[in-house]
């Protein structure tokens, strides 16, 4: 089969033919239909932690070509429409990525994709999404509209969960147009129903997309732009002084951990995306401690980097399993998919166009020069390719 296969030394990575998957007794075995971008599938290309030869990339939808002797009949069948995501080449620790045209998962780790969602739509789902639900609900420690084993939860991560909710919480989301804050606005606001507490949205995000911001599903309260130096002053203000009981910092770079911290409230807890250990933000005095996770995490496997690791976590597993149960009846109903962008060539187009829209680390590097229409600027959407369009590059990008 076709995968695309990571060139450490020359920090690429091309088309190459290599064995197919065989599914262990717990996996299935998936026909990847569709894959999707993240900024850290290009991150780790640029900056590789993984050898040369691992497939990379995360996000992935297809259909069931064949299940191990222990999957239950019950729960996923042979042609059954799924979607989900492995590790990519963005770990020291040696597991095949998802951008192939088959791989093999554990039956648990997907979800299945509803009727109302095309395949393509449901290959932007996976990685953010739960990206967005460790932070709000796992880590943060909202209400979730499922149940899932908050005991472990509570001993892995003694100090991070507020011990009494406020009736009204005010919740920030910093980065609000990212597909990270997409879902995290939409999964706070869903805090608020089991609970009957309510939700005030605050977001950051720039002017041109307040108007998507401000409408259904995310109907932010308040809106300030990233652009503006005192934005983190106007969100004290427009809080009346009371500040954040939660802050989601979609972003995670540069000063934006310290200015987000200055909008909590005095016991307010706030959830990062990036590790203070790879750099991306500095910032020291704060009031608390960020809460970091990594998505990976929720894969149930131990995740090592250059210099530290992350540890196999039972409990994450778990959470991100309940997850994605709930996804498979959610997403399309009570959750809307961010919305994608289809881009042209498959397979061998990912590298030159996809990753290179994406950038090499940070969002602040992310510079276009190319005139193609596929090739603007990414603003609240999922860049996703099909397979099949392997194939055909001449006639898709005609
Ligand atoms: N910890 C983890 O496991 C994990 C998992 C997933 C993602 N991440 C990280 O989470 C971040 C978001 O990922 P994503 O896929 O959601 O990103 P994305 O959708 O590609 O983000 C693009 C958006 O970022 C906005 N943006 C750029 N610079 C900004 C700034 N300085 N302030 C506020 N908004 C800014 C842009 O807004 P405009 O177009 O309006 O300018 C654009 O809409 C990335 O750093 C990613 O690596 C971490």
């Amino acid at each position: 089969m076709r995968a695309l296969v990571l060139d450490a030394e020359g920090r690429t990575a091309d088309v190459q033919d290599i064995r197919l998957p065989v599914p262990a007794s717990h996996e299935i075995f998936v026909r990847v239909e569709a894959i999707s971008l993240n900024p850290i599938d290009s991150l780790y290309v640029a900056h590789p932690l993984a050898s040369s030869g691992r497939t990379i990339g995360s996000d992935f939808s297809g259909t069931v070509a064949a299940v191990g002797s222990q999957v239950p009949s019950t729960e996923i069948v042979y042609g059954d429409r799924v979607a989900g995501f492995l590790q990519g080449a963005c770990s020291v620790n040696d597991r095949p990525g998802a951008f192939a045209e088959y791989l093999v998962v554990p039956w648990d780790l997907v979800w299945r994709v509803p009727d109302s969602l095309t395949i393509e739509e449901a290959a932007g789902v996976s990685l953010v999404a739960l990206t967005a639900a460790q932070g709000v609900w796992y880590r943060l420690g909202p209400d979730a509209p499922f149940a899932y084993v908050t005991n472990s939860v509570k001993q892995e991560h003694p100090h991070d969960r507020l011990d009494a909710q406020p009736d009204t919480i005010n919740f920030l989301v910093y980065g609000a147009s990212t597909s990270v804050g997409l879902y995290t606005a939409q999964l706070a606001r869903l805090s608020a129903r089991p609970s009957g507490r309510a939700i005030k949205l605050f977001g950051v995000a720039s002017k041109a997309r307040w108007s998507l911001l401000k409408a259904e599903p995310y109907n932010y309260d308040y809106l300030v732009d990233y652009r503006d130096s005192d934005w983190h002053e106007q969100i004290w203000a427009l809080s009346a002084g009371e500040g954040m009981h939660y802050v989601y910092d979609a972003i995670s770079e540069g000063d934006t951990v310290r200015r987000n911290s200055s909008t909590l409230a005095p016991n307010g807890r706030m959830a990062i995306v990036r590790s203070r250990e790879g750099g991306a933000w500095i910032a020291s005095n704060m009031s608390i401690e960020p809460i970091y996770g990594a998505v990976w995490e929720g894969l149930g496997e131990e995740v090592q980097y250059q210099g530290f690791t992350v540890q196999k976590s039972p409990a994450a597993r778990n959470f991100a399993v309940q997850f994605y149960r709930w996804l498979s009846t959610a997403v399309g109903s009570e959750l809307k998919p961010v919305s994608i962008r289809l881009m042209p060539g498959g397979l061998n187009r990912v590298v030159d166009d996809g990753l290179e829209l994406l950038g090499a680390g940070i969002m602040e590097e992310r510079r276009l020069t190319r005139e193609e229409v596929w090739m603007r600027p990414v603003s609240a959407e999922k860049l996703v390719y099909r397979i099949q369009d392997s194939l055909n590059v001449s006639e898709s990008t005609a």
